[in-house]
């Protein structure tokens, strides 16, 4: 979905989050269904705390200077990017609505939206886009999703982006992307699978629930990696530098990754909580009784022992997604190390490098 767009051809994704900005260069080779992709370009850069809080940039001249970063450093002579947006300022929804004509569609979601934006704000306030993802003529009836986020918070990424001297050409939603990158990394074939895909960032946790290969349910929950940090700082009084160190396996400041541990299962642990909650919320309101298996992304689906955790917990197989499974690498492209290392957390960055404009 894009939020708005225009032009032509593929574009570079770049995945502007609140402790990373994430970039990736896809190729694509051959056409229909023989599409594949191959990786160009991928790189990260560190965001500092507190540029970018609950969604909202707070900081735009680092976040720029994050962008310009990643842009320099991997060479990108393209200017034209997507990016994407989450958090309590973007809304999604599927609807239901009678088969209609395009122009009674437009009308109709019009109507639809001012249910959803906060009291007093309307379409004044918020970009509206929407798609039909299918129609149902037997039934005479089509399911259309709907996306609004506020004007405001778009034209403070889009300006960021354009202050490091790209152009945001395309506008999408963290949780699409994530489906991307999980699509394009999935064989075909019929399955009637139902996985949850979470991305668990450093502040924001985002969920597509996928049927039979349909994304059916997205969520962005506040709960992030950040958690873990806050707790090892607090549990042994270690600097933040330090905590994120112990975090990624790695001793800091006379502590051992062994010796804190327990610190980071509690946190694993209360994590679980939060993702069963969802999914059980989930299951109930739409009648799914399965949960065959997790895929986790995102920079923080890296803390030890978490996918054991999850699995023990929700008694359901937890893996890693690798948004390069079926993506071609090039090694004198990118370095496969570096690709192991920053993929997972690059996932929603990956979704966005396979977005052209003029996209829905
Ligand atoms: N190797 C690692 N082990 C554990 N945690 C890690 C590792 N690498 C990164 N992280 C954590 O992952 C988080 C960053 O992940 P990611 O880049 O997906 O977040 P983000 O997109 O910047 O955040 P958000 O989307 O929530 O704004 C940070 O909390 C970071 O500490
Ligand atoms: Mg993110």
């Amino acid at each position: 979905m894009g939020l708005f767009g225009s032009k032509s051809k593929t574009l570079v994704g770049l995945d502007i989050g609140s402790s990373a900005v994430k970039l990736c260069e896809l190729q694509a080779v051959g056409k229909g269904s023989g599409r594949r992709y191959r990786l160009q370009k991928l790189g990260i850069a560190a965001v500092p705390p507190d540029a970018i809080v609950d969604g909202d940039i707070m900081d735009g001249n680092a976040v720029a200077s994050a962008i310009r970063q990643v842009m320099t450093e991997q060479k990108i002579k393209a200017r034209d990017v997507a990016i994407s947006v989450s958090g309590q300022q973007v809304m999604v929804k599927k609807v239901t609505f009678p088969l209609m004509s395009p122009a009674e569609l437009a009308e109709s979601v019009r109507w639809e939206a001012e249910s959803f934006f906060p009291a007093g704000q309307g379409l004044d306030s918020y970009a509206l886009d929407y798609a039909v993802l299918d129609e149902r003529p037997t039934e005479g009836s089509m399911d259309v999703v709907l996306v609004a986020c506020r004007k405001d918070k778009l034209e403070a990424y889009t300006s960021c982006v354009a202050q490091a001297g790209a152009s945001a050409v395309l506008v999408d939603v963290d949780v699409f992307a994530l489906q991307n990158a999980y699509e394009v990394n999935t064989a075909p074939g019929g399955s009637d699978e139902v996985v949850a895909l979470v991305n668990l960032g450093a502040h924001f946790t985002n969920l597509s629930m996928i049927v039979g290969r349909k994304s059916v349910f997205w969520r962005d929950v506040p709960w992030g990696g950040h958690r873990f940090t806050d707790k090892l700082m607090e549990d042994w009084g270690v600097s933040r530098e330090a905590a994120e160190q112990l975090k990624m396996g790695n001793n800091a400041e006379g502590r051992t990754p062994d010796e804190v541990a327990p610190s980071l299962a509690a946190i694993s642990d209360s994590f679980a909580d939060e993702l069963s909650r969802t999914i059980d919320f989930f299951r109930s309101s739409f009648k799914v009784d399965r949960l065959d298996r997790i895929l986790l992304a995102g920079g923080s689906s890296k803390v030890p022992g978490l996918t054991d955790v999850l699995a023990d917990r929700l008694r359901v197989s937890v893996d890693r997604l690798n948004p390069f499974l079926l993506v071609e690498l090039d090694d004198r492209s990118v370095d496969p190390s570096a690709a192991r290392e920053i993929g997972c957390a690059a996932s929603v960055a990956v979704g966005l490098a396979l977005r052209q404009v003029g996209d829905r």
